[in-house]
C-alpha cells in the first residue's frame, strides 16, 4: 500500500517582461484610418495614425512629441504632416521635425519612431520590433484573394479586450480539449503544423448544439508571427457548405492586456441580395463573439500557468509555446531549430481536406438523405 501523500502541484506563474512581440499586427481596418489623427493605446505606450492629405499615404507614429512630451494625436494633419497643439512643431510621417514656426534650426534630436506599415486585405498593420530592426520580408502577411473579389464580403469587424497576456490567446492553437466544454464542439481530429513564423491548427469538428448528428465543420487556423491568425472555416448551412474566413488578430495593450480585432467575412450567397447577404455575416459574427465570450469568461479568471501539469490527450502546449517565444527572442540568439517544420496529431481522424471533399459531394445533405430513404 503507497501511504506517500500526494504533494500540491505549485502553479508557477509567468512573469512577462516588458517587452512586445516582433511582427505584424493588425491595427485598423484600412479605410478607419484617414486624415483625422487618431490615438491607439498599444505596446505599452501611445501612437498615432493618419492619413497625408496631399498623398493618401497612412503614417504611424509614437504620439508623444519629443519637444515636451503633448499629445501629437490631439494635433492636426497639414499636407503630410501632423502639427503638435502646443507649440506647433510639424512633423512628418517618417518621424523627423520638418519646421518649428519660432526656429531657423531644428535639433539634430527632433526624431520620433516612426512605424513600419503595411495596407493588404482591407487592413493596417504595424511592425513591432523590441531591437528596432525593419520587417522581415519572409514574414510579410500573405494576400488573401478572396478579399479583393466581388464574391465575397468585406470584413465585419470587431473589437474583443481580453485582461490577460496575449500568450493565453496563442496557446488556443494547441488547445483541443476546450472545444467540447467552452464551445459545445466535438473534436473529430486535430493536429498542428509549425514552420518558421508560421503554425496552423487543422481541427474537424461537429456542433453539438447547432448541427444534428455527425454533420461536420472544418477549420484552418493559421498564425503568420505572433499576433496574425487567420481561418476559414466552412459548415453546412441549408445543405450546402457555407465558407467564412475569420480573422482573430491581436495586439497588446500592454503586458496584461489586448485587443482582438475579429473579422467575418463571407462568401456571397448568389441569388441574395447585398444587404441579405451583410445580416448573414452580422450573424455569423454575433454567434461568433458569444463563442469568444465563453473564452474571455475563462480567461479573465484564470492565471498564467507556465508548467501545466498536462496529461496524455492534451494538445501540443509546449510546441506552440516555444513557437511563440521566437518573436520574444533577440535576432542574433534565435537557434536555426526555429526554421524546422514539425508536426503533431493530437487526435487522428478525418482530415480536413476528405471531410471538405464529401461535404462539396452532398454527403451531409439532409435532402440527399431523404431522397434515398424512400427507395
Ligand atoms: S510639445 Fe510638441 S511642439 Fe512643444
Ligand atoms: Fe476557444
Amino acid at each position: 500500500m503507497n501511504n506517500k501523500k500526494p504533494v500540491p502541484h505549485i502553479i508557477k506563474k509567468k512573469v512577462w517582461p516588458e517587452r512586445y512581440a516582433r511582427g505584424w499586427h493588425v491595427l485598423a481596418k484600412a479605410d478607419q484610418i484617414t486624415t483625422e489623427p487618431q490615438t491607439f493605446d498599444y505596446f505599452g505606450s501611445r501612437i498615432l495614425a493618419y492619413r497625408g492629405e496631399d498623398d493618401n499615404k497612412v503614417n504611424v507614429m509614437d504620439a508623444y512629441c519629443p519637444h515636451m512630451g503633448a499629445d501629437l494625436s490631439k494635433g492636426c494633419v497639414k499636407g503630410n504632416n501632423i502639427v503638435c497643439p502646443f507649440h506647433a512643431w510639424e512633423w512628418g510621417g517618417d518621424g523627423l521635425a520638418k519646421n518649428i514656426p519660432y526656429s531657423k534650426r531644428i535639433p539634430p534630436k527632433a526624431v520620433i519612431k516612426a512605424w513600419p506599415t503595411l495596407e493588404k486585405n482591407g487592413l493596417l498593420m504595424v511592425w513591432n520590433d523590441h531591437e528596432g530592426n525593419d520587417p522581415i520580408p519572409e514574414q510579410e502577411i500573405a494576400r488573401i484573394d478572396d478579399y479583393y473579389s466581388d464574391e465575397w464580403t468585406d470584413w465585419q469587424v470587431s473589437q474583443v479586450t481580453i485582461n490577460t497576456h496575449c500568450r493565453e490567446l496563442v496557446d488556443n492553437m494547441a488547445d483541443m480539449a476546450h472545444f467540447g466544454p467552452v464551445h459545445y464542439t466535438s473534436v473529430k481530429s486535430f493536429s498542428n503544423l509549425q514552420e518558421g513564423h508560421k503554425f496552423v491548427q487543422y481541427m474537424v469538428g461537429a456542433h453539438d448544439i447547432l448541427t444534428e448528428g455527425d454533420v461536420p465543420l472544418t477549420s484552418i487556423a493559421t498564425y503568420e508571427g505572433p499576433a496574425y491568425m487567420t481561418t476559414t472555416m466552412t459548415g453546412m448551412m441549408d445543405d450546402l457548405p457555407m465558407t467564412v474566413h475569420l480573422l482573430v488578430s491581436h495586439i497588446p495593450v500592454n503586458t496584461n492586456k489586448f485587443h482582438i480585432n475579429f473579422g467575418v467575412m463571407m462568401k456571397k450567397i448568389p441569388g441574395v441580395s447585398e444587404v441579405e447577404n451583410k445580416a448573414i455575416v452580422d450573424a455569423y459574427t454575433q454567434m461568433s463573439l458569444e463563442s469568444f465570450q465563453q473564452d474571455i469568461e475563462i480567461w479573465d479568471n484564470k492565471v498564467l500557468v507556465d508548467n501545466p501539469v498536462l496529461c496524455a490527450g492534451d494538445g501540443p502546449f509546449f510546441m506552440v509555446r516555444e513557437w511563440y517565444s521566437q518573436f520574444y527572442t533577440d535576432i542574433a540568439e534565435l537557434p536555426e531549430s526555429f526554421k524546422e517544420r514539425k508536426e503533431h496529431t493530437t487526435v487522428a481522424g478525418p482530415s480536413v481536406k476528405e471531410t471538405l471533399e464529401k461535404m462539396h459531394a452532398g454527403a451531409y445533405s439532409s435532402k440527399k438523405v431523404e431522397e434515398v430513404e424512400p427507395a
